[in-house]
């Protein structure tokens, strides 16, 4: 069982990446002992700004076709976003916008649990839902999700985990459904 997970962010203190790092962790403690977790960063796929004159000139980059294959090879997704102005970061869209001209079906009917962690009280809701909404569109089976708010009082950087017990319990579930989803249960 293969396993990409990332955060939809650039940030070398990604609050996303350290969510969804504790998130693959809890994946293969708790449920699929066997599965291997490729944990990718955006900031190594980093490209010109999409523009169809750019496509037109030089093709499709190299970076955006790895992504793409990396997500063909995996077998779900795990995904936290980063809210920024209330959807994607720019990093995230920049990629997603050219893998999308390889195949609109980005995501290949991976099945993957979404996340978004934000500072604030509003958990990345925004972000969550531009991309619960997107999702089908683009080829992606959703099978649980989590909005994760008020991070510094919610996960114990230290320790790399969640102290929020209620957001702990949430997240286990969600990850409970996922796992399932991939064994047939
Ligand atoms: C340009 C910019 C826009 C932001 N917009 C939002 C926003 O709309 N909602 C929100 O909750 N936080 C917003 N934030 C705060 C980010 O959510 C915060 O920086 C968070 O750490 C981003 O996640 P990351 O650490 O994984 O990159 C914004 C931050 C930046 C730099």
């Amino acid at each position: 069982m293969k396993i990409l997970a990332f955060a939809a962010s650039t940030s070398r203190h990604s609050i996303n990446k350290a969510f969804v790092t504790h998130a693959a962790e809890r994946l293969c403690a708790e449920h699929l002992p066997d599965a291997a977790v490729t944990l990718i960063d955006l900031n190594d796929y980093e490209m010109p700004i999409y523009s169809i004159d750019r496509e037109r000139e030089g093709g499709i980059p190299e970076h955006a076709k790895r992504w793409y294959a990396q997500i063909g090879e995996a077998d779900a997704l795990l995904i936290s976003y980063a809210e920024h102005n209330g959807t994607y970061t720019a990093a995230y869209k920049n990629l997603f916008d050219w893998a999308s001209r390889i195949d609109r079906k980005v995501f290949q009917g991976k099945p993957m649990t979404t996340f978004a962690v934000s500072v604030g009280r509003g958990g990345g809701g925004n972000v969550l839902k531009v991309a619960l909404a997107s999702a089908p569109h683009f080829g992606a089976e959703v099978v649980s999700s989590l909005s994760v708010p008020q991070f510094r009082e919610t996960f114990d950087v230290e320790r790399g985990a969640l102290r929020d017990e209620a957001l702990a319990g949430a997240l286990g579930e969600a990850l409970g459904q996922l796992a399932r989803h991939l064994v047939g249960e």
